[in-house]
Protein backbone atom coordinates (compact mmCIF):
# COMPACT_ATOMS: atom_id res chain seq x y z
CA UNK A 1 0.00 0.00 0.00
CA UNK A 2 1.21 3.43 -0.42
CA UNK A 3 2.27 5.70 2.18
CA UNK A 4 -0.86 8.24 3.10
CA UNK A 5 -3.56 6.46 0.92
CA UNK A 6 -6.81 4.92 2.38
CA UNK A 7 -7.08 1.30 2.16
CA UNK A 8 -9.50 0.02 -0.09
CA UNK A 9 -11.57 -2.97 1.23
CA UNK A 10 -12.81 -5.87 -0.77
CA UNK A 11 -16.26 -7.20 -0.85
CA UNK A 12 -16.23 -10.56 -3.02
CA UNK A 13 -19.35 -11.19 -4.36
CA UNK A 14 -20.48 -15.00 -4.49
CA UNK A 15 -23.51 -15.38 -5.81
CA UNK A 16 -22.06 -16.37 -9.40
CA UNK A 17 -20.71 -19.92 -7.32
CA UNK A 18 -24.81 -19.97 -6.83
CA UNK A 19 -25.46 -19.46 -10.59
CA UNK A 20 -23.00 -22.59 -11.39
CA UNK A 21 -25.01 -24.40 -8.89
CA UNK A 22 -28.92 -23.45 -9.96
CA UNK A 23 -27.53 -24.34 -14.07
CA UNK A 24 -27.83 -27.95 -12.48
CA UNK A 25 -30.48 -27.40 -9.92
CA UNK A 26 -28.31 -29.68 -7.18
CA UNK A 27 -25.67 -28.67 -4.37
CA UNK A 28 -22.84 -28.40 -5.59
CA UNK A 29 -20.91 -26.03 -6.27
CA UNK A 30 -22.23 -25.24 -2.42
CA UNK A 31 -21.51 -21.22 -1.99
CA UNK A 32 -20.80 -21.52 1.33
CA UNK A 33 -17.94 -23.23 0.76
CA UNK A 34 -16.10 -20.02 -0.20
CA UNK A 35 -16.09 -18.18 2.75
CA UNK A 36 -13.55 -19.42 4.39
CA UNK A 37 -11.40 -19.50 1.19
CA UNK A 38 -12.17 -16.00 0.50
CA UNK A 39 -11.26 -14.99 3.97
CA UNK A 40 -7.77 -16.43 4.21
CA UNK A 41 -6.86 -14.91 0.70
CA UNK A 42 -7.43 -11.56 2.59
CA UNK A 43 -11.07 -10.71 1.49
CA UNK A 44 -12.76 -7.86 3.98
CA UNK A 45 -16.61 -8.79 3.43
CA UNK A 46 -18.55 -11.27 1.24
CA UNK A 47 -21.35 -9.74 -0.97
CA UNK A 48 -24.44 -11.94 -1.71
CA UNK A 49 -27.86 -11.05 -3.21
CA UNK A 50 -30.94 -12.29 -1.92
CA UNK A 51 -33.57 -11.84 -5.19
CA UNK A 52 -37.04 -11.70 -5.25
CA UNK A 53 -36.94 -14.62 -7.41
CA UNK A 54 -34.06 -16.54 -5.48
CA UNK A 55 -32.67 -17.61 -9.14
CA UNK A 56 -28.97 -17.80 -7.40
CA UNK A 57 -28.82 -17.40 -3.73
CA UNK A 58 -31.86 -19.24 -1.79
CA UNK A 59 -32.73 -18.01 1.84
CA UNK A 60 -31.31 -20.96 3.36
CA UNK A 61 -27.70 -19.63 1.48
CA UNK A 62 -28.18 -16.45 3.42
CA UNK A 63 -28.91 -17.62 6.61
CA UNK A 64 -26.36 -19.89 6.59
CA UNK A 65 -23.78 -17.75 5.27
CA UNK A 66 -24.83 -14.76 7.64
CA UNK A 67 -24.44 -17.44 10.38
CA UNK A 68 -20.92 -18.66 9.32
CA UNK A 69 -18.92 -16.46 7.63
CA UNK A 70 -15.81 -14.81 9.51
CA UNK A 71 -16.29 -11.67 7.82
CA UNK A 72 -18.92 -9.21 7.65
CA UNK A 73 -21.84 -9.87 5.21
CA UNK A 74 -23.19 -7.06 2.71
CA UNK A 75 -26.79 -8.66 1.90
CA UNK A 76 -28.03 -6.82 -1.42
CA UNK A 77 -31.76 -6.84 -1.66
CA UNK A 78 -34.53 -4.75 -3.65
CA UNK A 79 -36.80 -2.13 -1.38
CA UNK A 80 -39.88 -5.23 -1.71
CA UNK A 81 -41.73 -5.20 1.78
CA UNK A 82 -41.55 -9.64 2.22
CA UNK A 83 -37.60 -9.19 1.27
CA UNK A 84 -36.86 -6.62 3.73
CA UNK A 85 -38.81 -8.37 6.43
CA UNK A 86 -36.72 -11.37 6.21
CA UNK A 87 -33.41 -9.11 5.42
CA UNK A 88 -34.36 -7.67 9.22
CA UNK A 89 -34.66 -11.59 10.59
CA UNK A 90 -31.33 -12.58 8.83
CA UNK A 91 -29.47 -9.53 10.67
CA UNK A 92 -26.62 -9.20 7.94
CA UNK A 93 -23.95 -6.29 8.88
CA UNK A 94 -25.10 -4.27 5.87
CA UNK A 95 -27.99 -3.99 3.46
CA UNK A 96 -27.07 -2.75 0.11
CA UNK A 97 -30.43 -1.50 -1.68
CA UNK A 98 -30.35 -2.04 -5.40
CA UNK A 99 -32.83 -1.94 -8.09
CA UNK A 100 -34.46 -5.16 -9.32
CA UNK A 101 -35.77 -6.14 -12.55
CA UNK A 102 -37.44 -9.54 -13.51
CA UNK A 103 -35.73 -10.09 -16.37
CA UNK A 104 -32.63 -8.46 -15.99
CA UNK A 105 -29.38 -10.87 -16.44
CA UNK A 106 -27.91 -8.36 -13.84
CA UNK A 107 -28.51 -5.09 -11.67
CA UNK A 108 -28.54 -2.95 -14.43
CA UNK A 109 -28.65 0.32 -13.08
CA UNK A 110 -29.08 2.32 -9.32
CA UNK A 111 -31.74 2.88 -7.63
CA UNK A 112 -34.62 5.42 -8.61
CA UNK A 113 -33.37 7.55 -5.46
CA UNK A 114 -35.65 10.92 -6.54
CA UNK A 115 -38.78 8.41 -7.72
CA UNK A 116 -38.72 5.61 -5.13
CA UNK A 117 -37.89 8.16 -2.37
CA UNK A 118 -40.74 7.26 0.07
CA UNK A 119 -40.54 3.41 -0.60
CA UNK A 120 -36.86 3.53 0.00
CA UNK A 121 -37.23 5.85 2.93
CA UNK A 122 -39.94 3.38 4.38
CA UNK A 123 -37.13 0.50 3.68
CA UNK A 124 -34.52 2.34 5.41
CA UNK A 125 -36.26 2.84 8.59
CA UNK A 126 -37.09 -0.89 9.36
CA UNK A 127 -33.65 -1.73 8.39
CA UNK A 128 -32.42 0.77 11.24
CA UNK A 129 -34.53 -0.48 13.62
CA UNK A 130 -33.05 -3.95 13.11
CA UNK A 131 -29.45 -1.99 13.51
CA UNK A 132 -28.40 -3.02 9.89
CA UNK A 133 -26.46 -0.66 7.99
CA UNK A 134 -27.60 0.96 4.93
CA UNK A 135 -25.69 1.12 1.54
CA UNK A 136 -28.05 2.53 -1.29
CA UNK A 137 -25.98 1.50 -4.81
CA UNK A 138 -26.49 4.51 -7.06
CA UNK A 139 -25.81 6.05 -10.31
CA UNK A 140 -22.64 8.43 -9.59
CA UNK A 141 -24.64 12.07 -10.02
CA UNK A 142 -24.43 14.30 -7.56
CA UNK A 143 -28.31 14.03 -7.46
CA UNK A 144 -28.43 10.76 -6.39
CA UNK A 145 -25.64 10.97 -3.82
CA UNK A 146 -27.55 14.30 -2.18
CA UNK A 147 -30.81 11.90 -1.83
CA UNK A 148 -29.05 9.35 -0.47
CA UNK A 149 -27.40 11.42 1.92
CA UNK A 150 -31.01 12.90 2.71
CA UNK A 151 -32.55 9.00 3.01
CA UNK A 152 -30.37 8.73 6.23
CA UNK A 153 -28.05 6.16 4.14
CA UNK A 154 -24.91 5.12 5.79
CA UNK A 155 -22.99 4.14 2.16
CA UNK A 156 -23.36 4.54 -1.03
CA UNK A 157 -22.16 2.37 -3.26
CA UNK A 158 -21.54 3.77 -7.19
CA UNK A 159 -22.63 1.76 -10.04
CA UNK A 160 -19.33 1.17 -12.36
CA UNK A 161 -20.95 -0.32 -15.05
CA UNK A 162 -21.01 2.22 -17.72
CA UNK A 163 -17.26 2.59 -16.88
CA UNK A 164 -16.38 -0.69 -17.11
CA UNK A 165 -18.50 -1.51 -20.49
CA UNK A 166 -16.39 1.87 -21.90
CA UNK A 167 -12.99 0.73 -20.92
CA UNK A 168 -13.60 -3.12 -22.48
CA UNK A 169 -14.80 -1.42 -25.50
CA UNK A 170 -11.76 0.50 -25.94
CA UNK A 171 -9.47 -2.01 -24.94
CA UNK A 172 -10.55 -5.19 -26.50
CA UNK A 173 -12.32 -6.65 -29.27
CA UNK A 174 -15.90 -7.34 -27.39
CA UNK A 175 -17.61 -5.07 -25.12
CA UNK A 176 -18.08 -5.88 -21.43
CA UNK A 177 -21.83 -6.57 -21.92
CA UNK A 178 -23.62 -8.75 -24.91
CA UNK A 179 -25.79 -5.68 -24.46
CA UNK A 180 -23.70 -3.18 -25.37
CA UNK A 181 -23.07 -4.01 -28.60
CA UNK A 182 -24.49 -0.67 -30.62
CA UNK A 183 -21.90 1.42 -28.85
CA UNK A 184 -19.11 -0.65 -30.92
CA UNK A 185 -19.13 2.30 -33.71
CA UNK A 186 -18.10 4.77 -31.34
CA UNK A 187 -14.73 5.82 -32.29
CA UNK A 188 -11.25 5.02 -30.41
CA UNK A 189 -11.26 9.09 -29.98
CA UNK A 190 -15.20 9.34 -28.79
CA UNK A 191 -14.11 6.07 -26.43
CA UNK A 192 -11.63 7.73 -25.12
CA UNK A 193 -14.01 10.95 -24.12
CA UNK A 194 -16.66 8.53 -23.35
CA UNK A 195 -14.53 6.77 -20.58
CA UNK A 196 -13.14 9.61 -19.03
CA UNK A 197 -16.41 10.89 -18.63
CA UNK A 198 -17.69 7.74 -16.98
CA UNK A 199 -14.32 7.83 -14.95
CA UNK A 200 -14.87 11.72 -13.80
CA UNK A 201 -18.36 10.43 -13.40
CA UNK A 202 -17.44 8.35 -10.43
CA UNK A 203 -14.70 10.35 -9.19
CA UNK A 204 -16.64 13.65 -8.77
CA UNK A 205 -20.02 11.32 -7.36
CA UNK A 206 -17.06 9.41 -4.88
CA UNK A 207 -15.65 12.97 -3.69
CA UNK A 208 -19.10 14.63 -2.95
CA UNK A 209 -20.27 11.70 -0.85
CA UNK A 210 -17.41 11.82 1.26
CA UNK A 211 -17.97 15.21 1.81
CA UNK A 212 -21.29 14.95 2.98
CA UNK A 213 -20.09 12.27 5.32
CA UNK A 214 -20.90 9.00 3.23
CA UNK A 215 -18.83 5.84 3.34
CA UNK A 216 -17.64 5.31 -0.44
CA UNK A 217 -18.35 1.75 -1.96
CA UNK A 218 -18.11 1.16 -6.07
CA UNK A 219 -18.78 -1.93 -8.12
CA UNK A 220 -19.74 -4.08 -11.10
CA UNK A 221 -17.97 -4.91 -14.06
CA UNK A 222 -14.93 -4.59 -12.47
CA UNK A 223 -12.14 -6.78 -13.42
CA UNK A 224 -7.94 -7.49 -13.14
CA UNK A 225 -7.87 -4.66 -16.51
CA UNK A 226 -10.39 -1.83 -14.97
CA UNK A 227 -9.81 -2.15 -11.49
CA UNK A 228 -6.68 0.06 -10.88
CA UNK A 229 -7.95 3.02 -12.31
CA UNK A 230 -10.71 3.01 -9.87
CA UNK A 231 -8.50 2.53 -6.82
CA UNK A 232 -6.82 5.84 -7.77
CA UNK A 233 -9.97 7.60 -6.77
CA UNK A 234 -9.21 8.09 -2.89
CA UNK A 235 -12.99 8.92 -1.50
CA UNK A 236 -13.70 4.93 -2.45
CA UNK A 237 -13.12 3.05 0.25
CA UNK A 238 -14.74 -0.40 -0.53
CA UNK A 239 -15.18 -2.51 -4.14
CA UNK A 240 -17.52 -5.19 -4.06
CA UNK A 241 -16.29 -7.53 -7.31
CA UNK A 242 -17.82 -10.82 -8.21
CA UNK A 243 -17.97 -12.18 -11.73
CA UNK A 244 -14.16 -11.70 -12.32
CA UNK A 245 -12.96 -13.05 -9.47
CA UNK A 246 -15.15 -16.11 -9.84
CA UNK A 247 -14.27 -16.47 -13.54
CA UNK A 248 -10.60 -16.27 -13.14
CA UNK A 249 -10.51 -19.20 -9.96
CA UNK A 250 -12.49 -21.48 -12.96
CA UNK A 251 -8.98 -21.28 -14.53
CA UNK A 252 -6.83 -20.73 -11.32
CA UNK A 253 -8.42 -23.74 -9.56
CA UNK A 254 -8.98 -26.10 -12.69
CA UNK A 255 -4.88 -27.97 -12.64
CA UNK A 256 -5.99 -28.64 -9.08
CA UNK A 257 -9.41 -29.88 -9.76
CA UNK A 258 -7.75 -32.40 -12.83
CA UNK A 259 -4.81 -33.74 -10.68
CA UNK A 260 -7.18 -34.74 -8.23
CA UNK A 261 -9.59 -35.88 -10.25
CA UNK A 262 -6.59 -38.21 -12.58
CA UNK A 263 -5.76 -39.47 -8.78
CA UNK A 264 -8.94 -40.98 -8.15
CA UNK A 265 -8.92 -42.37 -11.44
CA UNK A 266 -5.91 -45.09 -11.02
CA UNK A 267 -6.82 -48.18 -10.18
N1 LIG B 1 -22.33 -4.44 -6.41
C1 LIG B 1 -23.64 -4.60 -6.67
C2 LIG B 1 -24.61 -3.71 -5.96
C3 LIG B 1 -24.09 -5.59 -7.56
O1 LIG B 1 -25.42 -5.75 -7.80
C4 LIG B 1 -23.15 -6.44 -8.17
C5 LIG B 1 -23.59 -7.51 -9.11
O2 LIG B 1 -24.31 -8.49 -8.46
C6 LIG B 1 -21.78 -6.25 -7.85
C7 LIG B 1 -21.40 -5.24 -7.00
C8 LIG B 1 -20.71 -7.12 -8.45
O3 LIG B 1 -20.69 -7.00 -9.82
P1 LIG B 1 -19.81 -7.99 -10.69
O4 LIG B 1 -20.32 -9.36 -10.48
O5 LIG B 1 -19.98 -7.49 -12.08
O6 LIG B 1 -18.38 -7.86 -10.19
Amino acid sequence: MLAGKPKIDLGVNIDHIAVLREARKINDPDPIMALGICTQAGADQITIHLREDRRHIHDNDAYRIIASSPIPVNLECSIDSEIISIVCSLKPHRATLVPEKRAEVTTEGGLDVSGSYQEILNSINILKESEIEISLFIDPTAQAVEMSKKLGAQWVELHTGTYANLYAMRHSALPHSHHAIESLRLSPHELDARLLEAYEAIRNAAEHAQRLGLKVAAGHGLNYQNVTQITSIDAITELNIGQSIIARSVFTGLSRAVLDMKELCKR
